[in-house]
């Protein structure tokens, strides 16, 4: 019976709870034994494991939890009474009566904990950037709280980093057993049960920042909240015939600058990936909203990735920009960050939909994996689920980047989506 635990790690985005619902329903549907992991791979270092579980079967099978629970009947009771998911919901993990999940990390979970997922912003299991893991110890500590509990497959929600921690953790994977096993900390029944361990990445990043796939889990609802704020932001610039700068999240990446920009009619975008051609780009965007102002527009609208720059690379502020517009051409300009809002909050349909299919593609993955085979990512491309060796599209999406830094402004545009950036 195959062991797995799900994990959220770096920035959140909307989506991430979802993906932790799938997976979890999923498992137990396959037969699967399931575990959430609290506060990212900082969570798997410290460990201290609890056994909690609201329904470890699908309640669909009674008879199977009957037999799952057997003379454990009180404890299940005891548990409905925080089902819905609420004993990690409230992120504290405390709860009257006694039942604590403080300075517990690994926690056994079952279907009615992951009730009402769906609709969640953030990740109710916590995530970290954890400086820990990326060490040896850490991850030996790590190997070690897994093998402890006998769990052989992993399910790691996040960004290229975080998905990258997770192949190098694979691969060192034997070391660390044969180093437990060295010092005494496992038995050679342990050591001989968890030879190879199994991975599987589901992107979760508002940036959608991540190549060979269509789009990142969480960057849907990113983009919508960034709409939302221009079409706020629309009609006071209107009602003043304003000018506002607007700068938005995506790391190294425009796809939020840029599809916002589409969506919502912007006057000027800058991304990271296609600098204004123009020298200076000063010229070529007050040129540009000129015009837009000569044929009649009350407002104009400039949208910067936080990413953007200039073609020699030098980075491109808000407030900069600002000030060419006033000064060259005297709009009375603002500036807004939009910041965290366009990370948090509920997650849009389309962020629930697309970790569901890939949290049922995860397990699918981790039941098939072999020691041959590679990890995978999930991704999603023309409307199909897809796996994709995890490694192969971390190393195109650092491609991007050295693309960026090579000053291959086409190459970077190709590597991101070829057919999008047309
Ligand atoms: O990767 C997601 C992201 O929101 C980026 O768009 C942004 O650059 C970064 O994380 C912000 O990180 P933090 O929340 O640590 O400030």
């Amino acid at each position: 019976r195959m062991k797995l635990a799900v994990l959220t790690s770096g920035g959140d985005s909307a989506g991430m709870n979802a993906v932790v619902r799938a997976v979890v329903k999923t498992g137990i549907i396959r037969g699967c034994e399931t575990w959430i992991v609290r506060e990212g791979y900082e969570g798997l270092v410290r460990g201290n494991t609890q056994v909690h579980a609201i329904h470890p079967e699908p309640p669909t099978v009674p008879a199977a939890v009957k037999h799952a629970h057997g003379g454990q009947a009180s404890n299940l009771l005891s548990n409905l009474r925080f089902g819905d998911g609420d004993l990690l919901r409230d992120g504290t993990g405390d709860h009257p009566g006694g039942r604590s999940l403080k300075g517990r990390y690994i926690v056994r979970v079952g279907w009615d904990d992951v009730r009402g997922w769906f609709a969640e912003g953030g990740t109710l299991i916590g995530t970290a950037r954890s400086a820990v893991f990326r060490t040896t110890e850490g991850r030996l500590a790590a190997a070690n709280n897994m093998i402890k509990e006998g769990i052989d497959a992993l399910v790691v929600c996040g960004g290229d980093g975080s998905l990258s921690g997770a192949d190098v953790f694979r691969s060192e994977w034997p070391k660390l057993v044969a180093e437990l096993r060295s010092q005494g900390k496992i038995t050679e029944e342990q050591a001989a049960k968890h030879g190879h361990l199994k991975i599987v990445g589901l992107v979760g990043s508002i940036d959608n920042d991540m190549s060979m796939t269509d789009l990142t889990i969480g960057a849907p609802t990113a983009l919508h909240r960034i709409c939302e704020a221009i079409d706020n932001i629309n009609s006071t610039a209107a009602s003043h015939s304003r000018a506002f700068v607007l700068e938005v999240m995506g790391r190294h990446c425009g796809w939020l600058a840029l599809l916002a920009g589409v969506s919502s009619g912007a006057d000027f975008i800058f991304i990271p990936e296609r600098p204004p051609e123009a020298n200076p780009w000063e010229d070529e965007m007050c040129a540009e909203i000129q015009r837009h102002r000569e044929i009649g527009k009350r407002k104009t609208i400039v949208i910067v990735a936080e990413g953007a720059h200039d073609a020699n690379l030098q980075p491109i502020r808000a407030d900069y920009v600002k000030d060419v517009l006033t000064e060259r051409l005297g709009l009375d300009t603002r500036v807004t960050t939009l910041g965290h809002t366009q990370r948090g909050g509920r997650p849009c349909a389309f962020d629930r939909i697309l970790p569901t299919l890939q949290g049922e593609e995860a397990v699918k993955a981790l039941l098939e994996a072999t020691p041959e085979t590679p990890s995978y990512m999930i991704g999603v491309r023309e409307n199909k689920i897809t796996r994709v060796p995890l490694m192969e599209a971390v190393a195109m999406t650092r491609a991007v980047a050295e693309a960026i830094a090579a000053k291959d402004f086409a190459k970077a545009m190709s590597l991101r989506d070829p057919e999008f950036h047309q």
